[in-house]
């Protein structure tokens, strides 16, 4: 009687308490402010994808020299010596940035965002990040509001951010995002308000926030990863917008957004941190971040005169994704397409072998969270997830662990049970009295190898 009493009225309670949150969870209406901004909890969807592309493809990519910040340096205030020779020794006079716009020009049989689409898939990652609208304002879609300056317009006279989209979304494993850059290096709309210390708004006005609605509105995508900062926040009516994206928007529930909204918000406010580019902190960060990093050591866009010694090593690479994700970071990696809009084969051959790692190793990696300790104590090149759902820590090792192999951290117990990801037997190991543990690595001929590159070796039902 007594026991029947006190679960009626748990029942009651849990009852009540479902409906209380059930309210509020419709009723949460975001302000904009950044404390309000900030309290969103990020759509899980994006810590547990860890691994996105980032594509720098435009208008830059026709000249495909120096990097995609080539017109700033050709004619911004500070010009490259390099960048001006280049236009002195191989263009007229009068050949101006914007005539670079005719040789953007896509091909039927060349240009193929299925092709691309079916290499991100490969690659493992599960989203994508499209360049949009880079410092130079040519946007990849038909805006309303960058007449001429669009890629219906002029060069590809094609919605390019349409035909990536829907490229990608063909695969369940993929979410679309989109690159955009608040402001604009020529633009004299942003210059004149510049010049009013941002007092006067008509750029953002005219053209950086309709732009945005543009693109959330009609592509819905499920990132708007801002760049630009250039002006404080409040110029850039940053906070309205993301609560818009946020209560109102078609992606309400699951867009994810990054901190460039504005001086003042970098590193501090908005969805996850990328603080500055090839951010990779070494330490725990309480807060989700991003580490935006690439193929090109130089460059985000396409360089004709790339060297073999530029372009990161898959060794590299894989080790970039374990120092990142062990410290609650996701890896955002950038490839710059040609101009004619083919991804070149040695970064293709990158973002295949990345796939053929996680193919063996993704249990590692999706879905993983920081461990206790981000990287052994003791032994260099090794670093630590885990996953609490298979009672299991993962020390992703950069150097082949052969004979005994001591890790530091891990506690054992009497269930303990180590494995290599990829070899079937499991591996014998001795505990160390406190803490640590000695792995007894057997020698595993060449060809039964598991991997090429950074071992994961997966020790369950530790003590800590
Ligand atoms: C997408 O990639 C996964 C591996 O991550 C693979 O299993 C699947 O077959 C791929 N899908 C297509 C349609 O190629
Ligand atoms: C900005 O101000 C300077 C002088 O203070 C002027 O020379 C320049 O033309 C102005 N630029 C714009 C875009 O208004
Ligand atoms: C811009 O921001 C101000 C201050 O937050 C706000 O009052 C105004 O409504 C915003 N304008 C637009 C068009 O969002
Ligand atoms: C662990 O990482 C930190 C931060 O990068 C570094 O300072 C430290 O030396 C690393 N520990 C080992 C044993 O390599």
């Amino acid at each position: 009687m007594a026991a029947s009493g006190v679960s009626s009225s748990h029942f009651i309670l849990l009852f009540v308490g479902l409906s209380f949150i059930s309210n509020r969870a419709e009723s949460i209406k975001y302000e904009p402010n950044w404390k309000s901004i900030d309290s969103r909890p990020l759509p899980a969807w994006y810590d547990q994808g860890k691994i996105g592309i980032f594509l720098h493809w435009g208008v830059f990519s026709v000249p495909s020299y120096s990097s995609e910040w080539f017109w700033y340096h050709w004619q911004g205030p500070q010009p490259f010596a390099s960048v001006v020779n280049f236009m002195k020794d191989n263009y007229k006079p009068d050949f101006t940035y914007a005539d670079f716009a005719k040789d953007f020009s896509v091909q039927e049989g060349i240009f193929n965002p299925n092709r691309w689409a079916e290499i991100f898939n490969a690659s493992g990652a599960r989203y994508i990040v499209q360049v949009t609208k880079h410092h130079e304002g040519f946007t990849s879609w038909p805006s309303k509001y960058s007449f001429n300056w669009n890629s219906m317009d002029v060069g590809p006279r094609r919605d390019l951010v349409a035909e990536v989209s829907s490229a990608v979304r063909k695969y369940p494993n993929l979410r679309y995002g989109v690159y955009h850059s608040l402001f604009e290096w020529f633009n004299p709309l942003y210059l004149q308000d510049r010049n009013n210390s941002f007092k006067t708004q008509d750029f953002v006005f005219g053209k950086t926030l309709p732009e945005l609605y543009e693109l959330v509105n009609t592509y819905k995508p499920d990132i708007v990863w801002s760049d630009g900062c250039n002006g404080p926040d409040a110029y850039w009516n940053s906070t309205n917008f993301l609560a818009w994206l946020y209560n109102e928007s078609p992606v309400k529930e699951t867009v994810v957004t990054n901190d460039r909204w504005g001086n003042g918000a970098l590193c501090h406010h908005g969805g996850f941190l990328t603080c500055h580019d090839h951010y990779n902190p070494g330490t725990l960060q309480t807060r989700k971040f991003e580490n935006a990093m690439k193929l090109d050591g130089k460059s985000w866009g396409f360089r004709r005169d790339t060297a073999l010694k530029d372009v990161i090593s898959i060794e590299k690479l894989l080790q970039n994704i374990a120092e990142t994700i062990s410290c609650n970071g996701n890896v955002l990696i950038n490839v710059g397409p040609t101009k004619d809009g083919v991804i070149a084969p040695i970064y293709e051959e990158r973002l295949r072998q990345m796939g053929s790692w996680l193919s063996v190793n993704g249990e590692a990696v999706y879905n993983s969270r920081p461990w206790t300790f981000q990287n052994d104590t003791v032994t260099p090149g090794v670093w630590y997830t885990q996953r609490k759902d298979l009672k299991a820590v993962y020390a992703f090792v950069f150097n082949w662990p052969s004979g005994d192999f001591t890790l530091a951290a891990p506690q054992v117990t009497a269930e303990t049970k180590v494995t290599l990801l990829g070899y079937p037997t499991s591996l014998s190991f001795t505990g160390l009295g406190q803490k640590g543990i000695v792995i007894h690595i057997p020698p595993i001929p060449f060809n039964q190898m598991p991997c090429m590159w950074m071992w994961t070796l997966k020790i369950t039902n530790l003590a800590n």
